[in-house]
């Protein structure tokens, strides 16, 4: 019997025990409930993404990026992947070797066969035999800074149809663009980001604007919404990008032109585009 109504009868209650989701005696409190609906909130737009590519190629491979406790694998592994009987799999990974060992131990705990956690750099795992050749789903939650941008990186090399990052705090867009303030405020649109606050938030905003056009640049099409309900989060913004193979042209252009007007040269490597 489930323990309270809003847990789905074959969830399991051991892992939502470990997630301090249900209270040691198996109930939900105030706190708890309305994670547990954040939870199921953002299953809500990733799992018709799972259902697809079960669809159309029959298994599910998922890598979840900056994994921390593999909180988000964990919920999509139970919510969606252990019912599945096939060749599908969700790898965790995270640069923290002792959280890597906490999430395998849980993993063997809960009997969850289908998961693997992986102590990997970005540059390591898109080498690594660890890993399939072939990634369908790539996510990153609230991996911070520069994380976001090594998952994005990963799942591009890995061609992956699907990409999901909700993008933590950002701080290197904005050392670059305070570095080079005095030559941009030639520029009235330096205004923007003038003030140090302003520097902080544009840098921030401008982050996920260019890796939007990234991925449009090689051929994603883009969705940003707002994670409403995130509320213990001021980091909310979920980016869906989908590989339609769509033309790259115009975004690569825009991403050059504003990384050329703002001052960004330097992270040109980092917002790398194809040649148009
Ligand atoms: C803020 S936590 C988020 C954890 C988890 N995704 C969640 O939402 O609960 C970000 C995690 O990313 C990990 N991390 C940072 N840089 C990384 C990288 N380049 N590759 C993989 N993991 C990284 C950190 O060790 C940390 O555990």
């Amino acid at each position: 019997m489930s323990p309270a109504p809003e847990i789905r009868p074959d969830q399991s209650v051991e892992l939502l025990k470990e997630l301090h989701i249900l209270t040691r005696d198996g109930k939900l409190n105030q706190d708890s409930r309305r994670k547990l609906k954040q939870v199921y909130h953002l299953f809500q737009f990733i799992e018709p993404l799972l259902r697809d590519v079960k669809a159309e190629r029959g298994a599910v491979t998922l890598v979840d990026r900056g994994a921390g406790k593999s909180y988000l694998g964990f919920i999509l592994y139970d919510l969606f992947f252990k019912a599945l009987r096939d060749d599908s799999h969700v790898y965790g990974i995270e640069t923290r070797a002792e959280l890597v060992a906490s999430s395998q131990a849980l993993a063997a705990r809960l009997g969850f066969g289908g998961m693997s956690f992986l102590n990997l750099t970005v540059a390591e795992s898109i080498a690594s035999g660890q890993l399939p050749a072939r990634v369908d789903v790539v996510t990153a939650l609230h991996a911070c800074d520069t994380a976001t941008d090594d998952a994005i990186r990963f799942a591009l090399e890995k061609h992956a149809k699907y990409i999901v990052v909700v993008p933590c705090c950002q701080a290197e867009v904005a050392a670059v663009l305070r570095k080079n303030k005095a030559r941009a405020l030639a520029d009235p649109l330096a205004e923007i980001w003038r003030h140090p606050l302003h520097t902080r938030e544009f840098g921030s905003q401008i982050t996920n604007v260019l890796r939007c056009l990234q991925l449009e640049a090689h051929g994603y099409q883009v969705s940003v919404t707002e994670l409403v309900g995130w509320e213990h989060s001021m980091k909310n913004e979920l980016i869906i990008a989908h590989y339609k193979n769509l033309p790259r042209r115009k975004p690569a252009e825009r991403l050059n032109e504003i990384l050329d007007r703002i001052g960004l040269q330097p992270l040109r490597e980092r917002f790398f585009a194809p040649a148009s």
